[in-house]
């Protein structure tokens, strides 16, 4: 079955499957001041655990979707030099299961194209940090020009035409969620306040 709506259909779908798995991780990164050269470089190793994997993933699946211009939409170099600026090494590759199609693939792209829009709200804190090293690793959450969103929706939506591809889409988006929630669960521990108010 064909489904109307083209972009907005495609983004309403994939923001009400994760909107939950969204919520946690932004609860969870939200309990850190990013500001703070410790969290920040967490943060930073967390992500290198996760986005090569992902990004990897997604343009084997995605190599027959040229428009998606996936090189200007890759942020492992800019978390690459982020992670020397803050004189941390990545982390080990987590293992992020292959998206098994295209709309999967687009659905894992959903996810790392839509923390994007989080990274501005991310950005104020650690522009205002007081360490200079934390100042100065701004490339992965700079990174890209303000159309990038917009753009993916609009290539997206003319994959995800039908009810089957956007349900491959929002398992897609899930499984990549997970990624994260497994990354942030070995590398970006909830403080140790938080941990006890859990007991
Ligand atoms: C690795 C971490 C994160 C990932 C993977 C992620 C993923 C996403 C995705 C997929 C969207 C698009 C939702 C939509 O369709 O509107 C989004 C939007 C957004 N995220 Fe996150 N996010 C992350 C962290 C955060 C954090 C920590 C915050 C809060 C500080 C945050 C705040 C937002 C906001 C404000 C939007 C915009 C919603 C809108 O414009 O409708 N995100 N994020």
């Amino acid at each position: 079955m064909v489904v109307g709506g083209g972009a907005h259909s495609f983004r309403e779908r994939l923001r009400a499957a994760t909107a939950r798995a969204h919520e946690r991780l932004d609860d969870r990164i939200s309990s850190f001041d990013l500001g703070e050269p410790d969290a920040y470089r967490a943060f930073l190793i967390m992500h290198s655990a996760v986005l090569p994997p992902l990004e990897a993933g997604i343009a084997r699946a995605c190599a027959d979707a040229p428009e998606l211009d996936l090189a200007a939409r890759s942020r492992t170099s800019a978390l690459t030099a982020d992670l020397e600026t803050m004189g941390a090494r990545p982390a080990a590759p987590l293992p992020v299961a292959e998206p098994a199609s295209l709309a999967e693939a687009l659905g894992a792209l959903y996810v790392l194209e839509g923390s994007r829009l989080g990274a501005q709200i991310l950005i104020r804190r650690v522009r205002a940090s007081g360490d200079a090293r934390v100042r100065a690793a701004t490339a992965f959450l700079e990174h890209g020009s303000p159309d990038l969103w917009r753009s993916f929706l609009d290539a997206a939506s003319s994959y995800v035409v039908d009810e089957d591809a956007l349900c491959a889409a929002s398992d897609g988006a899930l499984s990549a969620f997970g990624a994260f929630h497994l990354a942030c669960s070995q590398y970006f521990p909830l403080p140790v306040k938080d941990e006890r108010a859990r007991v």
